[in-house]
């Protein structure tokens, strides 16, 4: 076999074998296919598409390519989440303790972030102690144990989607649906949970951007899961506005405590009621409603703060900073940003509102970067929201006060007024199970 062939065959638009597929994976991964070969294959599907027959092959050879993490010991009790990423999603954060709270064994593994979205890790990384790594056999125990353990990737969890991503983001091939697909999956799969609920995000904050490409992404990935077994459900949310009401590492965080004790109930707080409600029915086998009410009870009851502060402390967590937030390190400066005109709020780019938090100090432009836990954004107003001149829009936080300026100038490039409240997008658009 060439690769060569396979990159011809795939420009021509023919359907590739699984064998042509794994052969391109595998040899990919042990550095036996050079970087312009990949990239030239990648830019291949991005003209050609992919079959779901081919979708599958590549997802299964990309799960193969690494460790295949073994959770069946825990039977049908393991649930995993996944979002595509979007700006100020502290889901995992919330979401993960409730489904602990009510018998679910979740076993995560999660990424940092990377340009304008923020990473689940880094977010952890802010609460003083918190251990993002730790060995396997530990791992296995505290999911036992606790019910919930939650860790960065390890390295050779699908290590041939972690080449290949590097290689897709400078070449401009990251937005070809079989391409996600494949890279989310192949992960996933590799992770071992028998459930998985996908939160895959639509709008300007979004890879995708139109409900119309949402869709074909979500649907593309149950059916790989499924045809591998897996109980899969995704829902389809909205991230045309950011997610909440705070962007950086620190504040995403306490956002998160706040919502698990009850304390604030928003778009952020109805997301996580219908994720962590797919992800109950999937593992409990109850439908939609009855796995809703325990969830609500999960949080008013506050077991599910209850878990979190468990899970936290068995991570090496200081929990006195989630007992009381104020104790969160505090960012040295920090800027109003105030409203020079009235009217509605008509419209964010949650997109270029990361990129604000990102210039702060809260995010990464390169992976190089260091990040500053209690840098970030606070908004005062979203979509929809009635403004008055000298209102706060938006309360900056940095140790770097100079990033100010650029940063006021994007958030201000990034929303729009309107003299009529604006139509607000379904926060869930469809679940596709
Ligand atoms: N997230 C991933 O993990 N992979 C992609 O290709 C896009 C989003």
């Amino acid at each position: 076999m060439r690769m060569y062939d396979i990159i011809l065959k795939k420009r021509r638009g023919f359907e590739l074998s699984p064998e042509e597929i794994d052969f391109f994976v595998q040899g990919y991964t042990k550095g036996e296919i050079p970087d312009y070969q990949a990239s030239a294959f990648c830019m291949a599907v991005c003209y050609s598409g992919m079959t779901s027959a081919e979708t599958s092959a590549l997802t299964m050879s990309m799960a193969r390519s690494g460790d295949m993490i073994d959770l069946s010991g825990f039977g049908d009790l393991t649930v995993d989440k996944h979002s595509t990423g979007g700006v100020g999603d502290k889901t995992s954060l919330i979401i993960c303790p409730i489904v602990a709270s009510l018998g679910a064994k979740v076993a995560k593994m999660s990424g940092r972030g990377l340009g304008h979205t923020g990473g689940t890790v880094d977010k952890l990384e802010s609460i003083p102690g918190y251990k993002t790594s730790m060995a396997m056999a530990d791992f296995m125990k505290q999911v036992e144990t606790v019910g919930l353990a939650l860790i960065g990737q390890t390295g050779n969890l699908a290590p041939a989607d972690k080449k290949l991503y590097a290689l897709r983001d400078v070449t401009a091939t990251v937005d070809a649906i079989p391409l996600i697909t494949s890279s989310i999956m192949s992960k996933k799969i590799a992770a071992g949970s028998k459930n998985i609920v996908l939160d895959v995000k639509t709008g300007s904050g979004a890879f995708m951007k139109t409900l119309e490409d949402s869709t074909t992404l979500a649907e593309n990935m149950v059916c790989i899961g499924k045809a591998c077994g897996r109980n899969m459900t995704a829902v389809i949310t909205d991230m045309d506005t950011p997610l909440g009401y705070n962007i950086g590492n620190s504040l995403e965080v306490i956002e998160a405590v706040r919502i698990l004790r009850g304390e604030q109930q928003d778009d952020l707080y109805e997301v996580c009621v219908v994720l962590a409600t797919e992800m109950a029915a999937l593992v409990l086998g109850i439908d939609a409603n009855d796995a809703k009410a325990l969830v609500l009870d999960s949080i008013s009851s506050g077991k599910a703060y209850e878990k979190m502060l468990e899970w936290v402390a068995a991570q090496g967590g200081d929990t006195s900073v989630i007992k009381d937030t104020e104790l969160f390190r505090k960012s040295k400066h920090s800027l109003e940003i105030k409203a020079t005109e009235s009217g509605y709020i008509g419209s964010m780019n949650a997109e270029e509102i990361g990129k604000a938090a990102c210039l702060l100090g809260a995010g990464r432009v390169t992976k190089e970067d260091v990040i500053d836990p209690a840098a970030g954004l606070i908004l005062g107003k979203k979509k929809g929201d009635k403004v008055s001149v000298g209102d706060t829009l938006a309360t900056l936080l940095s140790d770097d006060e100079n990033s100010f300026e650029a940063a006021k100038n994007i958030f201000l490039g990034a929303i729009t007024f309107s003299e009529t409240k604006p139509e607000m997008p379904p926060l869930v658009a469809k679940i596709v199970r």
